[in-house]
């Protein structure tokens, strides 16, 4: 009887091939290609360390970085055949690595365990992610700064519970999301630092006998140092949680100016204009104009948040150390780098080719009693009240100037001084929209 043994790398012991489904399921190829240029980084200091280490042979080690720069240059050419037989990248590659350069292959992976070796690639991966985020908030920043700079002396109303609240600037109100931005900056940079440590050398879970040089492919690798402890290097993926939180929250600042953006656009606000690249249309209702990039990057969140209860409800209760759950890890990070870009990248140009509507904002600011606190704070500099009295008065005024439908600066002196008789023309001065702003941004 012939027995159809198992061609898996780690078939040894196997009689059987796997089951179609089985192969499907455990197969992670589609998602993890994107970790080919990280996983042949990680092979080359690999090799070259064991080769320092006289653990291989030089010969086979020209071999094997020979190989491998071969095997990057068909991948990036599109001439690399993936296979779902192979389960994953790292085997993928040296499954190849064989046909080129023959049994030299087999010996790429002496001290090492494809746990360790994911764990470094991943690393790798969110750093580089990390980096690009974080370039990318600049940008967004940058946008942001710029229509602040043009916008100083815009004045708009300033809301709480979406109410006029007080008058501020165009440029004020957008430098909110910018400190924003920087935060979140701060927050990958932070990630970054704390993820920057190489678990290579950790093998499976329990390091390994032969005497290898972690600090040197670390430093090949541009770690600051060697991960501490073995078990810890294969199974943490903390790393990568925070990575998706540092997402999540900055796609929740921008879902929040996106509302704002949204809330804007529409005709009883009539702040903001978006330009044509930046819209939609209806496609039964001929006058619409959609906010629609908007109302992604606000919708958007949901699957930002979404990848962060992923991977944390992944990882919850696992037992040390590696287990094949962990293979889930890489799909929501993906997922939430490549939103995450596009968000910002939206916002970007959605906001830098906006047509604002000043004169509207400032209509709004005027009409909604926004200097009422400029009231009640004179009463309380002139006259010397207790603000509570102050405030009182004042909304005694406010509801006067909305029965006669004026606003506040438009109110006759003499029905101001029906309700407190000690005020005096000077009062108009504090009720000046501008001066309003000035005292206090
Ligand atoms: N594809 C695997 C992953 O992404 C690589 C590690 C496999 N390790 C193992 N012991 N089966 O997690």
């Amino acid at each position: 009887m012939s027995i159809k043994k198992s061609s898996a790398i780690w078939g040894g012991r196997f009689e059987e091939k796997p089951s179609d489904i089985m192969e499907q399921i455990n197969a992670s190829i589609d998602i993890d290609k994107r970790l080919h240029k990280q996983d042949i980084a990680g092979s080359k200091a690999h090799a070259e360390m064991l080769a320092a280490q006289g653990i291989i042979s030089t010969e086979d080690n020209k071999a094997i970085q020979k190989g491998l720069d071969q095997i990057r240059d068909e991948i990036e050419n599109g001439a690399f055949e993936f296979r779902t037989a192979l389960e994953d990248i790292h085997m993928n590659i040296e499954t190849r690595l064989k046909e080129i350069i023959g049994d030299a292959a087999g010996r790429l992976h002496t001290a090492r365990s494809r746990n360790d070796q994911v764990a470094t690639d991943f690393r790798l991966w969110v750093r580089e992610a990390c980096d690009i985020l974080m370039e990318k908030l600049e940008i967004y920043q940058a946008t942001l700064e710029k229509l602040s700079s043009q916008h100083e002396d815009t004045i708009m109303p300033g809301f709480t519970h979406l109410q006029v609240a007080q008058p501020v600037t165009l440029a004020w109100h957008l430098g909110a999301y910018r400190e924003m931005a920087q935060r979140d900056k701060s927050r990958f940079e932070d990630c970054r630092k704390r993820l920057n440590e190489c678990p290579l050398g950790a093998a499976a879970l329990a390091g390994t006998g032969f005497s290898i040089d972690r600090a040197q492919t670390a430093k090949t690798l541009g770690f600051d140092k060697p991960t501490a402890n073995t078990m810890d290097s294969v199974s943490a993926r903390d790393f990568a949680n925070e990575f998706l939180f540092a997402c999540a929250q900055a796609g929740l600042h921008l879902s929040r100016l996106a509302e704002e953006i949204i809330l804007w656009c529409a005709p009883q606000f009539g702040f903001v204009t978006l330009s044509d690249q930046w819209s939609t249309g209806s496609s039964i209702m001929p006058q619409k104009k959609n906010p629609d990039a908007a109302e992604l990057v606000r919708g958007k969140t949901g699957r930002l948040n979404g990848n962060l209860i992923t991977l944390m409800t992944v990882m919850k209760g696992l037992p040390l150390t590696y287990n094949k759950d962990q293979q889930e890890d890489k799909e929501p990070v993906f997922d939430s780098f490549d939103t995450l870009c596009l968000c910002l990248e939206a916002m970007t140009g959605m906001l830098s080719s906006a047509t604002w509507h000043t004169d509207k904002m400032r209509k709004a600011a005027e009409s909604g009693y926004a200097t009422a606190t400029e009231l009640a704070d004179w009463l309380v500099r002139e006259l010397d009240l207790p603000f509570r009295d102050a405030h009182h008065i004042t909304g005694q005024i406010v509801k006067l100037a909305e029965e006669k439908g004026c606003k506040l600066d438009d109110l006759p002196l003499e029905d101001m001084r029906a309700v407190d008789s000690r005020i005096t023309e000077e009062i108009y001065t504090a009720l000046n929209i501008e001066s309003a702003v000035n005292s206090r941004l």
